[in-house]
């Protein structure tokens, strides 16, 4: 019944839309007729040194080149700051709860702009200049704010990482990354157990040894536990970065200079540094946030998203501070100490957009109604959602448990690499579908992608590609633009492949179907299978293994094994050994949900693995199995069935 509700975008008396629906669809001709006039307006919303002229140049064909506001020049700290010190000098611009510590933190855009400052002079005084990468590894405090505008507003390129990689993958990456100074916590507590945080950039910098050009960490101390410091590469953040000057003059960055950088997992090998433009990425933030998060006078927009993500880039820091917004980050979990933890911290803070994972979503809605009407609630105007697929049930269920179906909610489509919402509604304009993250933005086509490479029309499955490029495209992948252009551009030329499937309805309306390629996504976390064999396969106890994803109530995805152990190996290896190579390979996040050692993978007759199978199996979807005559040995079906069953 779900798939066919719709609510008409009147149903929200008291939420102020932005514009009417002919207003948006003017808006749309204008992007679609004139699109280099309608960007460079909209790069209006933003504060340049240097207006720029120039909308995109490049092509998505040949060896693919991506350019936009080329001959302007900006700054993002001075987007996010200064742009509103003259009128919004005292208003708050970041609140931060920190749940371990029971206290919150209020910053003014001014202490905002004293507190980047200072960490500019700072990082300055430890030798990093413009272009510079510069690695983040923080929990949700307002020193991981800080540190992003403090790098941009002398033009370093950050490296945000999450404080769930583990010491190799952190190692990997500040290898890859070449990065020079490093600011980190000294741990942070999620629910109970404990992310140790200088632990990790320990080891990790150890295992990169003379490979690491890290000169300097920065340790916030983020608890009272002492943790070791070594003299004349770690600092104690507020020690040393709280003397410096609270001023510092904005370098000023060409539009296309490099302005972060941010690990994500692709189809095939390791986590690669997805690479985004300043000018293009700031307008596009502001663009997409405004568009659907346009903030209010007293609106404080929660997204509960870790600033790891590209979410926590956009959607937490440079998308409501661009904009002038309130912005609220908490180190809080949904439903610990209790059921309703962050409906109290909605109360508590007044939130009035919250915007959170589905993961989330049906997480709070296992703990049931009650948790919620016991709840005030009546500060959120607006929902929303991104990163996963949301079923309609738990769609319907924010909406009209915690919404009071007086809330729109916001399902919005993007990736690492679209860097904001894609697809996704502008509140209040146009009509919701519970489980349809409606249809793009003005000023972005989408296509669907038949089997034979030709583009759809009408309602229609396909592959999800975007037809022209968007000014918070990302630009490349860090030292590997051959990687980019096979990844994102060979599989249909000419147009951006997003790895997604998409249904469309008869109203134009796009369905997510899920990734085409071998991404899974558990929790809105992104993992390549890729990866995980990659760890497996260095394992001489292993021959071989098949990572696949399976369906979860809870996460969405769930992330499971089949390795065959190797029968000579010396030492025997077991599940829990597996679990642990990748826990600590990769991350705890990518703790698989299960493993099955077994004699061998069901394979084609030319040796490829059917992954489609083994996600069946391991499903314990086993009626439709399909047509297996096409295996090189179909009798193993039968018994890769009973390991799962016997594990069950
Ligand atoms: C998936 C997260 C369905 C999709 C912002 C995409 C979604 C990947 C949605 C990117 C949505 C994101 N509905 N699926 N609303 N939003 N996805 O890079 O498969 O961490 O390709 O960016 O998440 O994940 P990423």
């Amino acid at each position: 019944m779900t798939e066919h509700t719709v609510i008409p975008a009147g149903a929200y008396p008291h939420y102020s839309a932005i514009m009417t629906p002919e207003q948006l669809q003017a808006m749309r001709a204008h992007a679609q007729t004139d699109p280099d006039a309608f960007w460079l307006e909209q790069a209006q919303r933003v504060h340049w040194f240097k207006n720029p002229t120039q909308g995109f140049v490049g092509s998505f064909e040949n060896d693919v080149s991506i350019s936009w506001f080329a001959d302007g020049t900006l700054n993002a700290s001075v987007c996010c700051i200064d742009q509103h010190l003259t009128d919004k000098r005292d208003q708050v611009a970041l609140i931060s709860q920190r749940e371990a510590e029971g206290r919150s933190e209020s910053l003014t855009y001014r202490d905002l702009h004293e507190r980047v400052c200072r960490l500019a002079n700072a990082l300055t005084y430890l030798g990093v200049q413009k272009g510079d990468r510069v690695a983040i590894c923080l929990p949700m405090v307002s020193e991981a704010v800080v540190s992003m505008l403090a790098c941009t507003r002398i033009g370093a390129v950050h490296v945000v990482m999450f404080g769930g990689c583990s010491a190799d993958a952190v190692a990997e990456r500040l290898v890859d990354s070449g990065a020079r100074a490093v600011i980190t916590g000294s741990m942070a507590w999620r629910g109970k157990k404990i992310v140790p945080y200088k632990e990790t950039l320990d080891e990790a910098l150890q295992k990169a040894g003379e490979n690491s050009n890290v000169k300097a960490m920065l340790v916030v101390r983020t608890s009272d536990e002492a943790v070791p410091m070594l003299p004349g590469r770690d600092y104690d953040y507020h020690d040393f970065v709280d003397h410096f000057e609270a001023d510092f003059i904005p370098v000023p960055m060409n539009a296309e200079d490099p302005m972060f950088m941010l690990y994500t997992s692709g189809s095939t090998g390791k986590a690669k540094a997805v690479v985004h433009a300043t000018g293009g990425y700031m307008v596009w933030a502001a663009y997409t946030m405004g568009m659907v998060y346009t903030h209010q006078p007293k609106d404080v927009l929660w997204c509960t998203a870790d600033v790891a993500w590209i979410t926590g880039h956009t959607s937490v820091v440079y998308g409501p501070l661009a904009n002038g917004g309130t912005t609220m980050i908490s180190d809080s979990l949904p439903t610990f100490p209790a059921p309703g933890r962050w409906l109290d911290l909605i109360d508590a803070y007044k939130v009035t957009m919250l915007f959170t994972a589905p993961t989330a979503v049906r997480a709070m809605m296992a703990d049931g109604d009650a948790e919620v009407n016991k709840r005030d609630l009546s500060s959120l105007r607006l929902l929303g959602v991104a990163g996963e697929p949301i079923n309609p049930d738990a769609w319907l269920w924010y909406h009209d448990v915690v919404g009071k179906k007086r809330c729109p909610v916001a399902d919005t489509w993007w990736q690492t690499e679209t860097a904001g919402v894609v697809l996704g509604p502008v509140p209040g304009v146009q009509s919701l579908k519970p489980g349809s993250a409606t249809m793009a933005l003005p000023g972005v086509e989408v296509a669907l992608v038949n089997t034979e490479g030709r583009r759809e029309e009408g309602p229609a499955s396909g592959a999800l590609c975007i037809v022209r490029s968007w000014p918070g495209q990302c630009r490349t992948l860090w030292k590997d633009h051959d990687r980019f252009r096979q990844a994102y551009f060979s599989m249909v030329p000419g147009l951006y492949f997003t790895g997604d499937g998409a249904r469309r309805d008869e109203d134009g309306y796009y369905w997510i179907t899920g990734r085409m390629d071998d991404v899974i996504n558990i929790a809105g976390h992104r993992l390549g299978t890729a990866e995980v064999e990659d760890v497996l396969g260095e394992d001489h106890r292993i021959v071989e293994s098949a990572a696949v994803g399976v369906p979860h109530a809870v996460k969405g995805q769930a992330l499971v094994v089949f390795a065959i152990p190797c029968k000579s190996a010396a030492t025997e290896v077991n599940e829990k050994d597996i679990s642990r190579l990748i826990a600590s390979q990769i991350g705890r996040y990518a703790a698989p949900d299960a493993v099955y050692l077994v004699p061998d993978l069901p394979r084609t007759r030319s040796g490829k693995i059917v992954r489609r199978l083994l996600r069946k199996i391991a499903s314990g979807d086993t009626e439709t199995l399909g047509d297996l005559s096409a295996l090189s040995d179909a009798s193993l079906v039968e018994t890769l069935c009973a390991f799962v069953q016997k594990q069950a």
